[in-house]
């Protein structure tokens, strides 16, 4: 059981420090282990799929250390070069693991990570660049298996701007003799970050957060030092968290200059917005205004995983709004819980209504993805009387400490511990 319990109705208020980004820290995870020595990583956040990543950087014979939020990664002896099943199924991004694999061991095996609530997620364009780069990929009931000794560097064309699959491919060029050109790459920030890391460690890239992307292999050996900065999505949360309950928090630590589509529809809503470098303050209207039409776009468009914490959002205003989601075909999964609270939202193909009167109540609801489930928190904390949000277990892969996070800001909130005690004073 891992539910967590909310009284709703308090406004949020008070300055809380982001946590470290999980999207950007799992690819560097991996690439880690395109290094024959130690990787030091700062500001980890301690969240579940970081956990994940480590048991399969152990698996493969890396010796990881981690502190606090500090980690230190052993790549210089790798003694497997196979992800089991039973870790793949409970990460799907473990694919971003193929690349750095087969780079460094000349093989490696993995599984179809299979689909997921918000869609059906293949991997075939992973599966594509390794092969255009002259990896040998087989695929057999559900198994891949990726051969190389040697392979050269070459014009890699990407078809969608695949975040993952960008990653996949600059990560395996980083083992390829010469120059690979990476076209139709993903600009989030998360390459960006990617690309940072693998220059410290001596790899050459270029290009990063552009649709073009030139990397070289690796020119001599150092060990690579690398600070995960503040987590976007996080920190959008916590932003429409306050702007639902009519607050005004602080966020510091945040990573502003990666937020700037999602401050856009915070401030569309009538939210009051500041920002210093790494730092951004709000205040939330009396009233939330409708968005008459806002949808998800590949970076730097609005981002699809702020996407369910919107749909909750808007379900405060007063008003229409659509919004149209672009990225993943199943990611409306959280509008039939939000009506469980009493939200009006109509759903047709990639397109959502919501028909706010400005009020949710408080129902038993069930997270059934990670940001639908922290959309379903943000609805409780906005939502007359009390919530209860099942299946938090999805929640905790992304958010470090969202309970203990906005019980600073004034929330009433706490994970409800057995059956038992199903209401405790809040
Ligand atoms: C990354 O997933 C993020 N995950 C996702 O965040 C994020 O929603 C997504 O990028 C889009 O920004 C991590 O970084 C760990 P994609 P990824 O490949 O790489 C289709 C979260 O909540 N596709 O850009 O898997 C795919 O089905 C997670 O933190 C293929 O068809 O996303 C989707 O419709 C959720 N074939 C679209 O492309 C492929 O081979 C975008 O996916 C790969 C993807």
């Amino acid at each position: 059981m891992n539910d967590i319990q909310i009284l709703g109705e308090i406004p949020l208020y008070g300055e809380l420090c982001t946590q470290g980004s999980k999207n950007a820290v799992l690819p560097v995870m991996a690439a880690s282990l395109l290094h024959k020595g130690i990787t030091v990583i700062e500001n980890v956040p301690r969240i579940q799929d970081v956990r994940c990543m480590v048991k399969i950087l152990e698996k493969l014979g890396a010796v990881v250390s981690w502190q606090d939020h500090h980690m230190e990664i052993d790549a210089a002896h790798l003694t497997c070069s196979e992800i089991p099943l039973d870790y793949v199924k409970q990460m799907r991004s473990s694919i971003m693991v193929l690349g750095p694999l087969v780079a460094r061991m000349g093989q490696a095996v993995t599984y179809y990570p299979g689909g997921c609530s918000i869609g059906k997620r293949p991997v075939d364009y992973h599966v594509k660049l390794l092969r255009d780069l002259g990896i040998t990929v087989e695929e057999c009931d559900g198994r891949i298996e990726a051969k190389a000794e040697k392979y050269r560097g070459t014009g890699l064309y990407l078809d969608f701007p695949s975040v993952g699959a960008t990653e996949n491919a600059i990560m395996a060029a980083v083992g390829a003799e010469g120059e690979t050109v990476i076209h139709g790459c993903a600009k989030e920030p998360e390459i960006v970050e990617l690309c940072l890391f693998l220059d410290e460690m001596g790899a050459q890239t270029k290009g990063a957060g552009t649709d073009t992307i030139h990397v070289r292999g690796m020119e001599g050996k150092r060990d690579p030092h690398y600070h995960v900065c503040g987590d976007r999505i996080v920190a959008g949360t916590y932003l429409a968290a306050a702007a639902a309950t009519g607050g005004e928090i602080c966020l510091t630590d945040a990573p502003v200059s990666y937020m700037k589509s999602t401050l856009r529809a915070l401030a569309s809503c009538g939210c009051q917005l500041r920002t210093e470098e790494k730092k951004v303050w709000l205040k939330a209207p009396d009233r939330l205004k409708p968005l008459p039409f806002l949808e998800t776009e590949v970076y730097p468009g609005f981002p699809t995983d702020m996407q369910s914490v919107f749909l909750a959002l808007l379900c405060m205003a007063k008003g229409d709004s659509v919004i149209r989601e672009n990225i993943f075909e199943g990611r409306f999964e959280t509008a039939g819980e939000l009506r469980r609270m009493g939200a009006d939202i109509e759903v047709e193909g990639r397109q959502a209504r919501i028909h706010a009167g400005g009020r949710l109540r408080g129902a038993n609801v069930t997270a059934r993805d990670l940001r639908g489930g922290a959309a379903l928190i943000v609805a409780g904390l906005a939502a007359e009387g009390e919530t209860v949000v099942c299946h938090c277990e999805h929640v905790d892969r992304g958010y470090e400490r969202i309970t203990e996070d906005l019980s600073l800001l004034g929330a009433r909130i706490r994970r409800r511990k057995n059956q038992e005690e199903e209401h405790p004073v809040l």
